[in-house]
């Protein structure tokens, strides 16, 4: 039996599993509010076998959005929005999650297909940054953040809250916290973009506390027997990796101790000269140091997409959890091809009745 097409069960949710869909942005979302596209989108790739598919970096705040075409959870409205998102992933037998995030100095971009660069405050669609420190990114997005009062990060960390709020209530099942990738959480945590010299700048505990606060409220209101996941950027590949590495996976246990149930290990993209090692699965075995030093299931994604690959990953012990991410947008029945490939007996069943009847039967 594949190892990848084990089921996998954390707190009182099951996977059919080990495929999980990562957050995949679709900047296709009108002032924060999901629509067809994005049910269509979801449900497709439920449909296609995967156990667990993550709907895109939503964000807690307007000023929190990467893109004007970013999706929102900031009022029930745009709450309420994702019920049938949330039906179809359901009713195509995968868990539904979301991942919840706030831009800092990366937000008020262009789409990817757009420029991918910075909106200037003063054109009507953008809107000033925020960020733990008034250092711009750089290269494609060189505004300005404004570095966050007290009163912001009070702010910020309760919009984290209500937003995990109204994720259960319209009946996601797993939260994932955007804690990577550059954005505010991460930059909190990065030397190269807080230089704060209050209690959350400084010292690597300093770095992590608006993390660890943000975690430790949202677990307050998102139910103990649902998971909550972190993606963590845990290396920066910016020349001073393993002293990175160890204050991340210090702050992993600390998340694990405060109600991290998984962490999804991903790198922090907190500056545009990093040089980053791009290989298939090259994420494996920094994953793998993380579950093993932290003792914290993991998965990860970044080149799993090739159906032996993701096998391996998981039988050898790299990953509970493999995040297939772009070969999905380019085949929503990834699942079913893979359980093909890796000679799963009678993959169809992978696939929902009303497909897999016939492709059982010819
Ligand atoms: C179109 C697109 C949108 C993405 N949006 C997000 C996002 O919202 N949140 C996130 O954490 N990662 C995001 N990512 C990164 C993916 O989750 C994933 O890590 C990446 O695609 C690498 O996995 P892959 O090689 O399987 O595609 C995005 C990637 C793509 C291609």
């Amino acid at each position: 039996m594949s190892a990848l097409f084990q089921p996998f069960t954390l707190k009182n949710i099951s996977l059919r599993n080990r495929i999980a869909v990562p957050p995949m942005c679709q900047y296709s979302a009108t002032d924060g509010l999901v629509n067809e596209w994005h049910v269509a989108n979801y449900t497709g790739m439920a449909r296609g076998g995967a156990g667990l598919v993550i709907v895109e970096a939503t964000a807690v705040s307007p000023e929190g959005r990467i893109t004007p075409g970013c999706a929102g959870i900031w009022n029930d409205q745009l709450a309420e929005a994702f019920v049938p998102v949330v039906r179809g992933i359901k009713a195509n037998g995968a868990v539904p999650g979301i991942q919840i995030a706030h831009a800092g100095r990366k937000a008020s971009a262009n789409r990817p297909w757009e420029g991918d660069d910075h909106i200037p405050n003063e054109a009507a669609n953008g809107w000033q940054t925020i960020a733990p420190s008034a250092i711009p990114f750089g290269a494609h997005l060189p505004k300005v953040p404004e570095a966050m009062s007290l009163q912001d990060i009070e702010r910020v960390k309760a919009d984290f809250v209500a937003a995990a709020r109204r994720a259960l209530a319209v009946g996601f099942e797993w939260l994932e916290l955007h804690f990577a990738h550059g954005y505010l959480a991460q930059s909190f945590f990065s030397p190269h973009a807080n230089q704060r010299t209050d209690a959350y700048g400084g010292s690597a505990d300093n770095r992590g506390r608006f993390l660890l606060e943000t975690l430790a409220a949202v677990r307050e209101v998102w139910p103990e027997h649902l998971p909550l996941t972190i993606r963590f950027g845990v290396i920066e590949f910016d020349g001073n990796d393993e002293q990175t590495m160890a204050e991340s996976i210090d702050l992993t246990r600390r998340f694990k101790a405060s109600g991290m149930d998984m962490m999804s290990v991903s790198m922090g993209f907190n500056t545009p000269t990093a040089q980053i090692p791009w290989a298939p699965a090259f994420m494996g075995p920094i994953a793998k140091r993380v579950r093993d030093e932290a003792s914290v299931p993991v998965s990860s994604a970044w080149g799993f997409g090739e159906p032996h690959i993701a096998e391996k990953a998981v039988e050898d012990g790299q990953l509970d959890l493999v995040m297939v991410g772009k070969a999905h947008l380019a085949n929503p029945h990834w699942a079913y091809h893979a359980a093909r490939e890796l000679k799963v007996e009678r993959p169809s069943w992978v696939l929902p009745a009303p497909y897999a009847h016939w492709l059982e039967r010819y």
